[in-house]
């Protein structure tokens, strides 16, 4: 199982960014531990970061061809974006949603996500765990969309 695990807009910041609220692994290093994870998890895993919405979109329809899964850290975008919505309902890719903070706990406006209807999850407030929980809700759900297709 391939999966694409794509960081939105100031991602490209861990380790310098905000420490106290996102931790001091820089995105080279998460991504190290992503892939890591995938790996004892029988998963390749493909990695992408942009600060551009329409780059975001041109990555997310380009995986739809060769991606079984995606999580997706979308930084703001989460929060206000709906043609990141309508991507993700378009190329038809089971999505997770995953935060480094606790969006739920900060400002009020954190707590809106214009893409949590069209993911299949949504973890948050849980460091570098949460994309490692989004890969674990991909290939659970995998597993059950496989079941559910065999003849009962
Ligand atoms: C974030 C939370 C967002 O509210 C924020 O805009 C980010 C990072 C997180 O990983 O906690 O850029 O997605």
């Amino acid at each position: 199982m391939t999966i694409f695990v794509v960081h939105g807009p100031n991602l490209n910041l861990l380790g310098e960014r905000e420490p106290a609220v996102y931790g001091t692994l820089t995105l080279a290093e998460l991504n190290a531990q992503i892939r890591a994870y995938g790996r004892s998890r029988g998963c390749e895993i493909r990695t992408y970061q942009s600060n551009h919405e329409g780059r975001l979109l041109d990555a997310l329809q380009r995986a739809r061809h060769w991606a079984r899964g995606v999580v997706i850290n979308p930084g703001a975008y989460g929060h206000t974006s709906y043609a990141l919505r309508d991507c993700i309902a378009g190329i038809s890719i089971p999505t997770v949603e995953v935060h480094l903070s606790d969006v739920e706990a900060r400002e009020p406006f954190r707590k809106i996500s214009t893409i949590a209807e069209v993911c299949i999850g949504k973890i948050s407030g849980r460091g570098p765990q949460s994309y490692f929980e989004g890969i674990d809700l991909l290939i659970e759900s995998g597993r059950d969309r496989l079941n559910s297709a065999e003849p009962a």
